[in-house]
């Protein structure tokens, strides 16, 4: 069965990196908005008897799910085949359990509707902390590609001396991998997280890492307290200043800015979520998951 890949809108550059190394077609859409907010959706490649990758990566999320469940929903009514998401950030991740009587926990209700209209989900470093995998929450075949190694390859390349820095417990599943494959020491730090913008980390014991170049890996920047609250404490301990790589560029509001001014000597994202810090690339890693799919289907 034939793939055709849809972008959705601010993913059109991974979507044609995708189509080229996969050899697929790029499915012609038309997803707009009527003057009154509601969403217009078409679909304008014959679809009949094709498999479908919607690549729509998850930022934002609650204004681009309903478009992308009538898109689904279009695409099967024309006759698609499976319809397989590519979300290259998986959002409502973080919000894994009840923290306070009466919340909801609504990475199980979001994993719920993405599993209604989806057959295959595809994502890359999904925030796993207290599940232990997407199957725990997906119905659906859920794939959870990995960016360590793309990360570390970027580091040995372009940084050195480097010593690696997770800026709490939650990190060091990243830290830890990435430190291996680029063969270089790693901390871990302790944060306590008072708000949204209110972060505490601990001092770390950095004395003998000062002829080191301190890189922060963390999985998500959105506010970038965690990781300006890492780099005040790094410079006031003395260290160089930091290199800030995170896999999702979420950086909400001034996010990018205040970490620079905070003084990180350079932001590094991978392009999981379209960001003018993008340096490290992940069609690939996409690329072969869905290279992979198609040769499960024969
Ligand atoms: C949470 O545990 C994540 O791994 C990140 O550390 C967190 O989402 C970063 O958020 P912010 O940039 O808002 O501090």
């Amino acid at each position: 069965m034939k793939t055709i890949i849809f972008s959705f809108p601010g993913n059109e550059d991974l979507t044609e990196k995708l189509c080229k190394e996969i050899n697929a077609e790029s499915g012609q859409a038309e997803i707009r908005r009527f003057p009154d907010g509601e969403n217009y959706t078409r679909v304008l490649t014959d679809v009949q008897g094709k498999n479908v990758v919607l690549v729509c990566t998850l930022n934002n999320p609650d204004e681009k799910l309903l478009p992308l469940y009538f898109f689904a929903k279009t695409c099967k009514e024309n006759g698609a085949g499976k319809i397989v998401l590519v979300a290259p950030y998986l959002a409502y991740m973080r919000q894994d359990k009840q923290f306070n009587k009466g919340e909801g926990v609504t990475s199980k209700y979001f994993a719920s509707l993405l599993s209604s209209f989806c057959d295959v989900l595809i994502t890359v470093d999904p925030h796993l902390h207290r599940f232990n995998s997407l199957s725990d929450i997906y119905t659906i075949p859920a794939y959870s590609l990995h960016s360590a190694d793309l990360i570390a390859d970027y580091i040995h390349k372009n940084i050195e001396n480097p010593v690696l820095i997770g800026p709490d417990s939650e990190s060091k599943q990243w830290v830890s991998k990435v430190a291996e494959s680029a063969n270089a020491p790693y901390l871990v730090l302790e944060k306590i997280r008072h708000g949204d913008k209110d972060v505490e980390v601990s001092v770390p014991q950095v004395e003998k890492y000062k002829t080191h170049t301190p890189v922060l890996v963390d999985d998500i920047i959105s506010t970038g307290h965690t990781m300006m609250e890492t780099v005040k404490h790094l410079l006031k301990a003395g260290m160089k200043a930091p290199v800030c790589i995170g896999v999702h560029a979420v950086f909400t509001g001034n996010a990018y800015e205040e970490l620079l001014a905070a003084g990180a000597s350079a932001i590094i994202t991978t392009n999981t979520i379209f960001h003018k810090s993008n340096k490290i690339e992940i069609s690939v890693l996409i690329a072969d998951a869905l290279l992979k799919l198609e040769k499960e289907k024969h």
